[in-house]
């Protein structure tokens, strides 16, 4: 039997085996606080955001719900809007059940499943992933994403949170480290750090932003930005354009024209 090894207080694991099984999902609310910075500022601009993004009616999907922390907190700020649906899709049964507890209003569900089971998703108008897509194989990436996107009403969002690697590989050692010393100023030891970096080879797979941009842009996605930035983590939000909202090729022009314009009144004054 392997050797299972401390990488946190009471989460214990194998190198090249992180599991979301029941020992993590018991202890994976504070864990991902100790884990992802910025955490709790990105889930609250989540909450912030969706007051633009759900309407009555709308339906509303969380890939890799966990605990269901996100839609929890969705349901509870939409709850007087009519005929709202949140639906998380989580592969672990153990935080499918949790998420469950946690959650009982009536407007979400919790589905157990591989998101790759999933072909077609009910037309939607709000998709989150946070920190999700990072534990897909490469090869499943682009064709989620392009499932995600054809069932996203036009002026649907995408929500996207990711580590990310550095474009500059001198950079990818730099944000190593500071995430390594932020988590230490979690209360996390080099032990601990060291064996979940171990646990996860071969299970997280982050990229970088430009690569994330091209799976986005592949897949349909025109209008996209980062909301929230740490070193190695990033949250991105891409809309599915409706027809009124012009071309992608005149809202760059409009850009240019703009710092055309702009460099212009600059050499004048
Ligand atoms: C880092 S956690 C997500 C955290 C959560 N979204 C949040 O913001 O609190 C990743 C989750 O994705 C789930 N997951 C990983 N691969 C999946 C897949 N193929 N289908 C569905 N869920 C998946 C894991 O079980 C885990 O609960």
């Amino acid at each position: 039997m392997s050797h299972r090894i401390k990488v946190d207080g009471l989460i214990t694991s194998v190198p090249g085996q992180w599991k979301f099984d029941e020992e993590v999902a018991a202890h994976f609310d504070d864990h991902v606080r100790k884990s992802i910075p910025l955490y709790e500022e990105l889930q609250s601009m989540v909450i912030e955001m969706s007051e633009w993004l759900i309407t009555d009616g709308a339906v509303v999907y969380d890939i890799g719900s966990s605990t269901g922390e996100t839609l929890h907190r969705l349901a509870e700020k939409h709850a007087s809007k009519r005929d709202v649906r949140f639906l998380g899709i989580e592969s672990s049964e153990a935080m499918v059940k949790s998420a469950r507890a946690k959650c009982e209003s009536e407007a979400v569900r919790f589905l157990h499943k591989d998101v790759m089971e999933v072909e077609r998703f009910e037309g939607t108008d709000l998709v989150l992933s946070l920190y999700t897509f990072q534990f897909l194989a490469l090869k499943y990436r682009s064709v989620l994403m392009k499932r995600i996107y054809d069932a996203l009403a036009p002026g649907g969002a995408l929500i996207l949170a990711e580590k990310i690697q550095a474009e500059s590989p001198r950079l990818e050692d730099m944000w190593m480290e500071l995430h390594w010393d932020w988590k230490r100023r979690q209360g996390l030891t080099d032990e601990m750090i060291l064996q979940k970096a171990r646990s996860l080879r071969g299970v997280m797979f982050p990229l970088t932003l430009s690569r994330n941009f091209e799976l986005l842009e592949a897949a349909g996605f025109s209008d996209t930005e980062v909301f929230l930035k740490w070193h190695n983590f990033a949250g991105i939000i891409a809309f599915k354009r409706r027809a009124d909202d012009g071309s992608p090729d005149r809202a760059a022009k409009t850009v240019r024209r703009i710092s055309t314009s702009r460099g212009r009144g600059a050499q004048k004054g």
